[in-house]
């Protein structure tokens, strides 16, 4: 079995987990509103951005596997998003951030962080274009973070998913793969408890 599909079995439980929490559901309802957006866009900034950084010093084995990390980078977008939303700079940059983000220590717990991330656009096709319906929003414009690579989506997944793949075969061991699935699962568990089941801090806008 290749990486990709390994990381779609292990992972399948906990994205349905996540995609069942109050806040991720509530996107796809018709009650969303702005300030709900906005709070979930700002918890999902301050996930992201240890995230990134994190992922970022990895930056020499991205490039041996052919992965440009630049090119993946969603906080811009985020912070156009909650800039466009309504929050000043000063608002933004004191958004907290997750301090219980997976293990980063190897190339393979990356692997897996960067599954997560990346797998989010594909949902994000879906989810972007029901927040433009249901808040009149622009989708470039004001839903960049999960619109994110629009009609570029599929073929940037498939261009990762044989990066992923080939890279995995030549270099991962069996315990690298299982070290990258336990982080692609620990970062949906992290994602989840992030967001908590109870209503997010409002933001004043
Ligand atoms: C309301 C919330 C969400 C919905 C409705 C949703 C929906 C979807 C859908 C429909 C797909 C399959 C797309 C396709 O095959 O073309 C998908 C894939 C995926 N999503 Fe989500 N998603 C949500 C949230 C998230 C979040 C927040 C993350 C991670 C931060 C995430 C990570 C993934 C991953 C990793 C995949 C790829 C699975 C694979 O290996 O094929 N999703 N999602």
């Amino acid at each position: 079995m290749n990486a990709m599909t390994a990381l779609k079995i292990a992972t399948q439980t906990h994205h349905s987990l996540l995609e069942a929490n109050p806040h991720m559901h509530k996107l796809m309802s018709d009650r969303l509103t702005h300030t709900d957006y906005v709070s979930l866009l700002s918890r999902m900034y301050g996930f992201y951005v240890p995230l990134e950084t994190c992922l970022s010093q990895f930056e020499p084995s991205w490039q041996q596997c052919g992965i440009e990390f630049n090119h993946r980078r969603k906080v811009p977008l985020l912070e156009q998003d909650l800039l466009a939303g309504g929050l000043t700079l000063d608002a933004l940059h004191q958004l907290p951030h997750c301090t219980s983000i997976p293990r980063m220590q190897s190339f393979p717990q990356a692997v897996g962080v960067l599954y997560v991330l990346e797998g989010a656009t594909l949902g994000g096709q879906m989810i972007s274009r029901q927040i433009a319906l249901q808040l009149g929003l622009h989708l470039e414009r004001e839903v960049a973070f999960f619109s994110s690579y629009r009609s570029k989506t599929g073929a940037m997944w498939k261009q990762l998913s044989v990066q992923i793949n080939s890279y995995a075969e030549t270099a991962f061991s069996h315990t690298d793969m299982a070290t990258m699935l336990l982080s692609a699962q620990a970062t949906f568990q992290t994602l989840d408890d992030w967001l908590g089941s109870n209503r997010l801090t409002r933001i004043a806008v």
